[in-house]
Parts: structure tokens; sequence; C-alpha cells
């Protein structure tokens, strides 16, 4: 079966959370028994005497697991981390591109959407496929905030400092409660039902944003709507200009 462009894109949205989900549980797994490996080599440093033939072993049981507890944080900090392909990009370009192949989804299909993109807009630095996984993410959590009716509003501006760009993405949807506008970003949190969603998609977010040098922030009126966000650095060619 032939995928379409839209569900070829929507498919390695979920992908790249389904990876980010087993590195995490596999991670998960692996930091207790490697606390207990830890912890026992300790226990057996004290036990054997400094001129111990068999103390040299035990200090490479220890540094080694020391060794993987540090790629187990790695994988426990994000799933997954690809290593970026960085080029000058245009977000107003990856936007609409987004916008162009989301609008028939059955979300998208009856909002209104209206897009303010700064024609001016200094490229940044980044690797587009994954700010076009950032930008879908938070176009879908939009989408679904309103479940089918509202307006989606897409702003691009150069920041006052001229160092960064602002992209917000606001909706007229269900809005966020105060005490979950910092846990959004968190790992698994989700408000939607089992099996809805995997409470991934802004966590990978922030990664990403993080991963080029920007923030994320969210914002939101309860029963109102909600804003996200993303300020990233003009790319340095951009400012030599
Ligand atoms: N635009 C929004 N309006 C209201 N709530 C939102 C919005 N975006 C995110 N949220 C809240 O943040 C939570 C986490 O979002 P995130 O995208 O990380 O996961 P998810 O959407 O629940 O799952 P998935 O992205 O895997 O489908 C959501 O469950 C929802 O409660
Ligand atoms: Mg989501």
């Amino acid at each position: 079966m032939k995928l379409s462009k839209r569900d070829e894109k929507l498919l390695a949205v979920e992908r790249l959370k389904a990876t980010g989900r087993l590195a995490s549980e596999i991670a998960h797994e692996l930091n207790t028994p490697l606390g207990g490996i830890l912890m026992y080599s300790h226990i057996l440093l004290e036990e054997v005497p400094e001129n111990d033939s068999r103390r040299e072993n035990i200090l490479k049981i220890n540094k080694l697991a020391h060794r993987c507890k540090i790629i187990v944080q790695a994988l426990l900090n994000f799933g997954h981390r690809e290593i970026p392909q960085t080029r000058p990009v245009q977000i107003n370009r990856i936007l609409r591109n987004v916008i162009g192949f989301l609008e028939d989804h059955i979300l998208l299909r009856n909002l209104s959407i209206e897009t303010y993109l700064d024609p001016a807009l200094p490229r940044i630095s980044g690797d587009e496929n994954l700010l076009e996984q950032v930008c879908i993410n938070l176009i879908i959590n939009a989408a679904q905030s309103m479940e089918g009716i509202g307006t989606l509003t897409l702003r691009t501006e150069l920041a006052p400092d001229t160092k960064r760009i602002r992209i917000e993405c606001s909706d007229t949807g269900c809005g966020i409660d105060d005490n979950h506008l910092d846990t959004v970003f968190d790992p698994f949190f989700t408000t939607k039902e089992k099996g809805k969603g995997t409470g991934l998609g802004l966590s990978i977010c922030h990664g990403i944003v993080e991963m080029h040098g920007g923030t994320i922030t969210a914002e939101s009126v309860k029963t109102k709507g909600s804003t996200f966000t993303v300020f990233l650095p003009v790319a340095h060619e951009e400012i030599d200009d």
C-alpha cells in the first residue's frame, strides 16, 4: 500500500514517539539492576584488602557500570537523539508545507486556519525534518484541543532582539490547567484517554527546540485556548548579511 505524503509524515511523528517510548522503557528497566551492580561492587571494594589482586577487576566492574549508568541516564533524559542535519531553514516554508499536507486531515478539515507569516523572516540554522516534527506536533495538539471546531492561528516574526525568531501556535480549544503548564512538556504526561496519546509529543518538541538552542513555552486560559511559543536563534549567515 502506498502511503500519502501526509500519512508518511504523520507516521514519522508516531515512529519518533514509539522509539522514544521504547528507549525510555528499556532505560527504566536497566536502571534498577545497574544500581544494584554499582552498590555490590562498592561493598566488594570495601571488603577486599588494599593489596588484593582482585581489586583491579572489581574497580573495572565499577567503572564500566558507571559508564552504563551514564548511557542509561542519557536515554532517560530523552528517549532518542538523532544527529541533526543542520542547514539554514526557512520556518515559514516548513509551516506552509505542514499546513498543506495536514489541512484535509479529519482534525483540521473544519477549522479556520489563520496564518501571519512574516515575509521578511530570517532563516534559522536547523534540521528541517526535526523542526517539521515540532510544527506537526503543535498543530495536531491544537487541533485535538478544539475537537474539530475553532481557530488555529500560526504566527512568525523576528523577535525585538533581532537574534531570534518567534513562532506562535494558538488555538481556541479546551485550554490547559495552570498547574499543568510546565508538566505538559514532561515525557508521558497526557490527559488523553489510554491508547489515544503517548504524552511524548511535547517532550519531543522540547528536546528538538533545545537541541536548536531555542525555547518553548505554553500559555493558556482554561476553556478559551492555548498558545505555544517557540524561539529559535537566527542563523549566523543571516546576521552577517
Ligand atoms: N494545544 C493544547 N491545548 C490543550 N492542551 C494541550 C495542548 N497541547 C498539549 N496539551 C496538553 O498537554 C498534554 C501533553 O501533550 P503531548 O503532545 O506531549 O502528548 P499527547 O498529545 O497527550 O499525546 P501524543 O502527542 O502522543 O498524541 C496533552 O495530553 C494535553 O493535556
Ligand atoms: Mg500531542
